[in-house]
């Protein structure tokens, strides 16, 4: 990755890899207005503008908006690689002050980014404002702890569980500052919307794992690695490693009867209509 990426993005673009079928059917499911103007924020590498884009082709449009110019310039190539799409147009805009007038936007997409946004729920106000009246402000969110559930060893599990909480609970102040899905409605009321349902999308995945999900878990042990291993004790430790060393005789992927299922939440809200 770039040095002007964060850390996270080789996670998250190997996540999209991996999961990328089943993440668009979030969008499939999406109530979106086939003619109208779709807000993308953050869009980060514009893995999501593509499909929104695709949804709304031909007769609708997208504004896919970030903060980051690192991550723009990736959304605009990841763009220009598709045919077939509604037009995209490109902002540099924060999410807690965005550069539109109210009531713009038919519609607005908000996926895995409430842990970027240190106050979602300014997010989410600022989102309600944007959107017209009775339009969807739509999140696609997951939780740490049931986000990527492994079939391996029950103490294994209950220990890394345990170890997050610590971890996020010194780093953040509180043990859900990873797990925004469990918080989303919540945060959607208090922002002033109208929550309605949420969609759950599943991917479950058998052994023997391809290519880009044995790349994904590759990352995302290094990552919570790093997250729980200050937390964990040498014991946990010693067992988390031998499961996630590939090489390892009791590696979870050397494992033939490996499952892994992925969950990922879409929340509908909607701008209240005036009485
Ligand atoms: C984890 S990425 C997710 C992006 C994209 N929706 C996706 O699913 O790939 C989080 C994004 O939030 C952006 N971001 C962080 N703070 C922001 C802010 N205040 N305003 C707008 N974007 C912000 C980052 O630049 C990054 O692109």
């Amino acid at each position: 990755m770039p040095d002007d990426l964060p850390e996270y993005a080789k996670t998250q673009l190997a996540f999209h890899r991996a999961f990328g079928r089943d993440l668009v059917r979030g969008v499939r499911g999406a109530a979106l207005p086939r003619r109208g103007t779709v807000l993308d924020v953050p869009a980060g590498d514009g893995f999501y503008t593509v499909h929104l884009a695709r949804r709304l082709h031909p007769h609708g449009r997208v504004v896919a908006a970030d903060i980051s110019p690192a991550y723009l310039a990736r959304a605009r190539e990841g763009v220009a690689r598709h045919d077939r799409l509604a037009p995209v147009e490109f902002r540099e805009a924060d999410a807690y002050a965005l550069p539109f007038d109210d009531a713009k936007f038919d519609a607005v997409w908000c996926a895995e980014s409430l842990i970027s946004l240190t106050d979602p729920v300014k997010a989410l106000r600022e989102m309600g404002r944007v959107v017209k009246p009775g339009g969807a402000v739509l999140v696609f969110e997951a939780d740490e702890f049931h986000h990527v559930v492994l079939n391996w060893p029950v103490p294994l599990e209950l220990a890394v569980s345990r170890a997050t909480a610590a971890a996020t609970r010194a780093e953040y102040g509180t043990a859900a500052a990873l797990s925004p899905a469990r918080k989303v409605r919540a945060w959607l009321a208090e922002a002033g919307l109208v929550t309605g349902p949420k969609r759950t999308i599943v991917a479950d995945r058998v052994a023997p794992f391809g290519p880009a999900l044995r790349r994904f878990l590759r990352y995302r042990f290094a990552e919570t690695r790093a997250l729980v291993a200050p937390h964990l004790s040498p014991e946990s430790l010693t067992a988390y490693d031998a499961a996630t060393d590939p090489q390892h005789p009791d590696a979870f992927l050397q494992k033939p009867d490996a499952e892994l299922t992925c969950l990922t939440s879409l929340f509908l809200a909607r701008r209240p209509v005036p009485a």
